[in-house]
């Protein structure tokens, strides 16, 4: 997998609630080495704007809604999600930026990395120059 896109996960429908789960290698196409979560975020905040080296993710909405705005060095592209039962796997060296936080939304990202400062890139102009050399 080395575009953007959308997972979609087992559903175990049961009138005692439901029940949605991820594993690798049926769903993930990486083994997970953190997880991470983001919450209580105040309307209108964006959280993201950066890209990663190395690092893969899956983010899901666990809870409420968001978009994810993914951006190639070319052109941007949003993912709304809004349900727990699918997710979207950002492969590396993607630009990515989380908005449009409803009140209560519960984003839970994976990780096949572990936290690294120096796997970010922050800054949109050396990413650009960074994807266009790809
Ligand atoms: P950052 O990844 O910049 O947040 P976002 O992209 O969601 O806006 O991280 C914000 C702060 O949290 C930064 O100081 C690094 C720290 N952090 C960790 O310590 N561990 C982690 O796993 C993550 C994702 C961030």
């Amino acid at each position: 997998m080395t575009i953007p896109q959308i997972i979609d996960l087992p559903k175990i429908l049961d009138k005692r609630g439901n029940l949605s789960s991820f594993e690798h290698p049926s769903h993930l196409p990486f083994e997970i080495e953190r997880t991470y979560w983001i919450y209580d975020v105040p309307g209108g905040e964006v959280r993201g704007s950066h890209a990663f080296r190395e690092q893969q993710e899956f983010i899901i909405a666990l809870s409420g809604s968001f978009d994810v705005v993914i951006h190639d060095g070319k052109e941007e592209k949003r993912f709304s999600l809004n349900r727990s039962y699918y997710g979207l796997f950002i492969p590396k060296m993607f630009w990515r930026r989380l908005e449009n936080f409803s009140t209560n939304s519960l984003a839970i990202i994976v990780s096949d990395k572990a936290y690294n400062e120096k796997d970010y890139i922050r800054d949109f102009v050396e990413f650009k120059k960074l994807a266009d050399e790809k």
